[in-house]
C-alpha cells in the first residue's frame, strides 16, 4: 500500500494494520477455511433441499444479514477524507495543546462533511445546514471539532435539540420530504421557536447550497477556552477558512444536480484528492480574554450569536489539507465517531447550554449505533497516544489486557496504569468558579431573537437578498397550514419588513401587520425600497 499512500503519518500506519487485499488470495471462511465452492450451496441431490451442515452458506448469509448498523440520527449522509494539520506559529501564550505549538509538526486528521436531515442515501445539494467534523489525531490524544459550515445554531438549550430533529426531519406520519425544510413542521416549528430566527436567515441563503466540500467554512459555533501552561483561560471561537474561497450554487443548479448527480459533493471531493487538488483550510480563532466576557450586548455563551469579526477578528493560525481518500468507506467514514467532548489539555469547554447538552449526547449515540462501549479501537477512532486504563471487557473488546488487577489503586499488580500530574500531561479541567441557584433559565439577552438576524440580511448584496428571499417564496410556499405561512411572515418582520412583504406576496398569505417590525417604520421601509432597486418587484 506504500505507493498508495505516500504521506503516511502515525495514524496512516496504525490504520495499515487493519488493512488487506484480498484480490489474488484464496478465498475462505472467517474461520479461515479455504472455501472451494462460492456459487452453489450445498445440497442434497442436484434437485434436494439446502443442507443445514453447509457452514460457508449459513456464514455468508448471516454475515450478510447483519451488515447494516443504523445510520446516524442527525448527519446520516457524509464523507470523509484523510489529511493532516500544520500550526503556522506557536499558541503558547494561549493554549498548551501540543498540536497548536510547533510548526514543523504535522498532525493527522480525519475529516468527515455531512448534510444534517436526509437519511444516507439522501442527495448532496440539498438545502441544509452542512457538518464539519474534524478528528485531529494529536500526541495528546483525539480532539474533535465537531462543527458546521453556518457560525450559529437553531436552539440555545440542549433540552430542544430533539423537537428541533423531530421538526426538520420527514414527517413522521408519511415520511416526506426526504431532505428538505419545504415542509409543515420545519416551520411551524421555526415560527414557534423564534430563537431560530438567525440561523434560518443562514439557511434560506446561499450558504446552505455549497458548490463544493472544498468551497465550506467550517465553525466550532460554541465558544471553548484556551487554557495556556500558566493555568490561564482565554475564551475561543474555531473557524475553517478554505483557501479556494466560500462559493455557493444557485437553487435552480442545486435542485438538477440533485437529480442528475444526487453525489455531486463526494464525486467532487473524492476526484480532487485523487488527482491531487487537495482541499485546504487555514485554521481560525477568536479569542476574547476572560475579564471581557460581559463587554457586548449578546451573551457569548449564547450559540444564536456570532462574535462580529469586526470586533473580534480571526486570526489564521494553521492550515489542515486533505490528502487521501478513505480506503473503505463503511469502516472509515461511516464507523468514524466525532465526539464535542474529545478534548486534550490545553482546551476546555464553556457553559454554552447547547455545548453542555451535546456532551452527552454524542457517546450515547454511538454506543448503540457502534454497538457497544469499545467503539473507541475500531481502527479509525483509535488515538495516536497511547491507550492505557482499567476498562475492561464489554461487546467487541480487542485488546487483551494483561495481569491480575484491573483496578485502581492496587497493591498487587505492578503492571497499573497510574494518573499524571499536569506537568506530566495530565488533563486537568479549568478551574472556572460556579456559584449560582438551580434554575432552568437563562440570562436576558438570550431573548434577543432578530439583532443579529437584522445584522445578517443588512450585510447581504442586492442579489443575495433575492436569493434569500426566493428560498422563503420556495420552502415556505411548499407548507400547507396557511396559519403556519402567515406566522413565518409576522415572524421575519421582526428581521427585516420587505423580507415578509415579499414572504407574504410569493406564498399568499397577508402582509405582516404594520409596526411588527421591532425598528421598522414605513419610512424605513421606503428608504429601503429605494436604496434596492432590485428587490422592488
Ligand atoms: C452528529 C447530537 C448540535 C454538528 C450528531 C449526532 C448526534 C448529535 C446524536 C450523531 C452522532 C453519531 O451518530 O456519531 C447533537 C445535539 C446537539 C447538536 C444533541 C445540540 C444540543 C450540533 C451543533 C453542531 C453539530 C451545534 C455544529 C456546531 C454535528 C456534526 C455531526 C453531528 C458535524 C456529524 C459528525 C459526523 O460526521 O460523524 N449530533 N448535535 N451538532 N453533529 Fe450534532
Amino acid at each position: 500500500n506504500k505507493e498508495q499512500h505516500p504521506q503516511k503519518d502515525k495514524k496512516d500506519s496504525q490504520l495499515e494494520e487493519f488493512r488487506v487485499s484480498d484480490a489474488g488470495e484464496a478465498m475462505t471462511t472467517n474461520q479461515g477455511v479455504r472455501i472451494s465452492e462460492d456459487e452453489h450451496s450445498l445440497k442434497a441431490g442436484e434437485r434436494g433441499p439446502t443442507l443445514m451442515e453447509d457452514f460457508h452458506f449459513r456464514e455468508k448469509l448471516t454475515h450478510f444479514d447483519h451488515e447494516r448498523i443504523p445510520e446516524r440520527v442527525v448527519h446520516a449522509r457524509g464523507f470523509g477524507a484523510h489529511g493532516y494539520f500544520q500550526v503556522y506559529k506557536p499558541m503558547t501564550k494561549y493554549t498548551k495543546a501540543k498540536f497548536l505549538q510547533d510548526p514543523s509538526i504535522k498532525t493527522p486528521v480525519f475529516v468527515r462533511f455531512s448534510t444534517v436531515a436526509g437519511s444516507r442515501g439522501s442527495a448532496d445539494t440539498v438545502r441544509d445546514a452542512r457538518g464539519f467534523a474534524t478528528k485531529f489525531y494529536t500526541e495528546d490524544g483525539n480532539f474533535d471539532l465537531v462543527g458546521n459550515n453556518i457560525p450559529v445554531f437553531f436552539i440555545q438549550d440542549a433540552l430542544k435539540f430533539p423537537d428541533l430533529v423531530h421538526a426538520f426531519k420527514p414527517e413522521p406520519h408519511n415520511e416526506i420530504p426526504q431532505a428538505s425544510t419545504a415542509h409543515d413542521t420545519h416551520w411551524d416549528f421555526v415560527a414557534s421557536n423564534t430563537e431560530s430566527a438567525h440561523m434560518i436567515m443562514w439557511t434560506m441563503s446561499d450558504r446552505a447550497i455549497p458548490r463544493s466540500y472544498r468551497m465550506m467554512e467550517g465553525f466550532g459555533v460554541h465558544t471553548f477556552r484556551f487554557v495556556n501552561d500558566q493555568g490561564e483561560a482565554h475564551f475561543v471561537k474555531f473557524h475553517w477558512k478554505p483557501l479556494l474561497g466560500v462559493h455557493s450554487l444557485v437553487w435552480d443548479e442545486a435542485q438538477k444536480i440533485a437529480g442528475k448527480d444526487p453525489d455531486f459533493h463526494r464525486r467532487d471531493l473524492w476526484e480532487a484528492i485523487e488527482m491531487g487538488n487537495y482541499p485546504e483550510y487555514e485554521f481560525g480563532v477568536q479569542i476574547i480574554r476572560e475579564d471581557e466576557e460581559f463587554n457586548f450586548d449578546f451573551d457569548i455563551l449564547d450559540p444564536t450569536k456570532i462574535w462580529p469579526e469586526e470586533l473580534i477578528p480571526v486570526q489564521r493560525i494553521g492550515k489542515m489539507t486533505l490528502n487521501r481518500n478513505v480506503d473503505n468507506v463503511f469502516a472509515e467514514t461511516e464507523q468514524a465517531a466525532f465526539h464535542v467532548g474529545n478534548v486534550v489539555p490545553g482546551i476546555d469547554f464553556s457553559n454554552d447550554p447547547l455545548l453542555q447538552g451535546r456532551l452527552f449526547s454524542y457517546t450515547d449515540t454511538q454506543l448503540i449505533r457502534l454497538g457497544g462501549p469499545n467503539f473507541h479501537e475500531i481502527p479509525i477512532n483509535r488515538p495516536v497516544a497511547e491507550v492505557h486504563n482499567n476498562q475492561r471487557d464489554g461487546y467487541h473488546r480487542m485488546t487483551i489486557n494483561r495481569g491480575q488487577t484491573s483496578y485502581h489503586k492496587n497493591s498487587l499488580g505492578n503492571n497499573a496504569p497510574r494518573p499524571v500530574s499536569e506537568q506530566e500531561g495530565g488533563y486537568v479541567h479549568y478551574q472556572e468558579k460556579v456559584d449560582g441557584r438551580k434554575v432552568r433559565a437563562r440570562s436576558d439577552s438570550f431573548k434577543d431573537h432578530y439583532t443579529q438576524a437584522k445584522l445578517f440580511w443588512n450585510s447581504m448584496s442586492d442579489v443575495e437578498k433575492q436569493h434569500i428571499i426566493k428560498a422563503f417564496r420556495f420552502e415556505v410556499g411548499k407548507v400547507k397550514s396557511k396559519n403556519v405561512q402567515q406566522q413565518v411572515v409576522d415572524m421575519f418582520a421582526n428581521v427585516d419588513l420587505l423580507l415578509a412583504e415579499k414572504i407574504a406576496l410569493g406564498v399568499g398569505v397577508n402582509p405582516p401587520k404594520a409596526g411588527e417590525e421591532a425598528s421598522g417604520t414605513a419610512a424605513a421601509r421606503g428608504a429601503h425600497a429605494q436604496a434596492s432597486p432590485a428587490l422592488s418587484q
